[in-house]
C-alpha cells in the first residue's frame, strides 16, 4: 500500500494566475503632513518645508502692570536692544537682534516687566478686547500667556478665571500670574467641559484657547520636527474641541463675545468645531474680524477633504505661518 503523503498542495486562487503585482507605495510622515498643508494652505507642495522653516522673530510685549513701559523700554534700548515696534498693538515690539533666549535671562523678564509671546498669540487677546469691570473666562489658559495679556488690557480690573485641567501646567500658571503682577484672577484647576454646566450664562467674554495638534508650531530645522503630530492627533482633538467649544458658548452671557483659538491649521480642528457650534445654537453668531494689512492670513474655508462647513466661517480667520506670526486659526463669536 502506498503510503498517504502528508504534503497538500497549496490551492491555487483563481485570482492568483497572471495578476500583476501590486505597486506598494510608502508615505512618510513628512509626505502626509506636507501634502495636508499644501491642499489647506491652497500652496504648491515644494513651498511647504521652507514655510515651515522660519526663525520666529522673538517678540515681547511689555507689561504695564509692572511699572512703567516707558521706563522698561527704554532700560532695553539701553541695554542695547533693537526695537521695532508692532504698527497694530502698543507695546509690543520685535527685538530685531537678541534671541528668545536670550531676552529671557534679563532682569527686566525676571521682574516681570515684559513677556516673550508670539504675535499670533497676542491677537488672539487684542481682538476678545477685555475692558475693565467685565467677567473674563480663560478657559484652557496655561501657562498663562493671554492670562497675563488679557489683565493688562483691562488694566488689572477685570474679574478673570484662569483655569488648566494639568496640575502641573496649572503650578505654572499661578507662577506666570504672580510674576506678571495680575490682579483679580482666580487660577482654577478643572475640566474646561465641566464649565457650561457649572457657569451657565456668566461670562461677558470669553477665551477658549483650545489644545490642538500644534501645526502652527512645527519648525522644520529643528529635530524630529513631526514627532508629536498625527493624523490620530487631529481627530482625538477635534472632539474634544467639540466639547469645550459647546461648554465655552455656555458660559458666555446673552450679548457676550468669545475667541476660539487654535495653534493649528487643521479644517477639522478649526471650521469642523466652529460648525458644529453653529449647527447646534442657533443664536450663535460669527463676527467680522478686522485685520491691519500687515497681517498675512487667509478667510476661513467652507469645504474641504469632502467636508462642509457652514458659510459663515468664511469669517474666522487662518494665519499664515511666517517669522512673525506662527500659524494659528481665530473666530470670534457672539451669543445672542
Ligand atoms: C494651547 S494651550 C493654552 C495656552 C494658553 N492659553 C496661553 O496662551 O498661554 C492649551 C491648554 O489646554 C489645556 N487643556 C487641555 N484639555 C483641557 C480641558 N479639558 N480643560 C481645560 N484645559 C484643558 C492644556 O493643559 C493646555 O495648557
Amino acid at each position: 500500500m502506498r503510503k498517504r503523503s502528508n504534503y497538500k498542495q497549496p490551492r491555487k486562487s483563481k485570482h492568483s494566475y497572471n495578476k500583476p503585482k501590486e505597486k506598494k507605495e510608502f508615505y512618510t510622515k513628512e509626505n502626509i503632513f506636507v501634502s495636508r498643508m499644501a491642499s489647506i494652505l491652497l500652496l504648491p507642495k515644494a513651498e511647504i518645508v521652507p514655510l515651515f522653516s522660519q526663525r520666529a522673530k522673538t517678540t515681547i510685549r511689555l507689561n504695564p502692570l509692572k511699572g512703567d513701559v516707558k521706563k522698561t523700554k527704554n532700560s532695553l534700548i539701553r541695554k542695547g536692544y533693537d526695537l521695532e515696534q508692532i504698527p497694530w498693538e502698543e507695546n509690543t515690539y520685535f527685538v530685531l537682534n537678541k534671541d528668545k533666549n536670550e531676552v529671557s535671562q534679563s532682569r527686566e523678564y525676571e521682574e516681570g516687566k515684559f513677556y516673550i509671546q508670539n504675535l499670533s498669540s497676542i491677537l488672539a487677546s487684542v481682538l476678545l478686547n477685555p475692558q475693565e469691570g467685565e467677567k473674563i473666562l480663560d478657559m484652557c489658559a496655561a501657562p498663562g500667556s493671554k492670562t497675563t495679556h488679557l489683565a493688562a488690557l483691562a488694566n488689572n480690573k477685570a474679574e478673570i478665571i484662569a483655569n488648566d485641567s494639568e496640575i502641573s501646567r496649572v503650578n505654572s500658571l499661578n507662577r506666570v500670574v504672580d510674576q506678571f503682577g495680575v490682579k483679580n484672577c482666580k487660577v482654577t484647576l478643572s475640566d474646561g467641559e465641566d464649565f457650561g454646566k457649572k457657569y451657565p450664562v456668566s461670562f461677558d467674554k470669553v477665551l477658549l484657547d483650545a489644545p490642538c495638534s500644534g501645526e502652527g508650531m512645527i519648525y522644520m530645522r529643528g529635530p524630529k520636527p513631526l514627532r508629536f503630530w498625527s493624523i490620530q492627533k487631529v481627530n482625538r482633538y477635534s472632539q474634544i474641541q467639540r466639547k469645550l467649544i459647546e461648554s465655552a458658548f455656555l458660559t458666555l452671557k446673552h450679548g457676550g463675545t468669545m475667541i476660539y483659538s487654535t495653534c493649528t491649521l487643521e479644517p477639522e480642528e478649526n471650521e469642523g468645531v466652529v460648525t458644529y457650534l453653529l449647527e447646534k445654537y442657533p443664536n450663535a453668531r460669527i463676527e467680522e474680524i478686522d485685520l491691519h494689512p500687515s497681517i498675512k492670513h487667509e478667510k476661513g474655508i467652507t469645504k474641504w477633504s469632502g467636508n462642509k462647513y457652514h458659510p459663515e466661517v468664511k469669517k474666522t480667520i487662518r494665519i499664515i505661518p511666517s517669522s512673525e506670526m506662527m500659524g494659528f486659526y481665530i473666530a470670534k463669536i457672539f451669543k445672542e
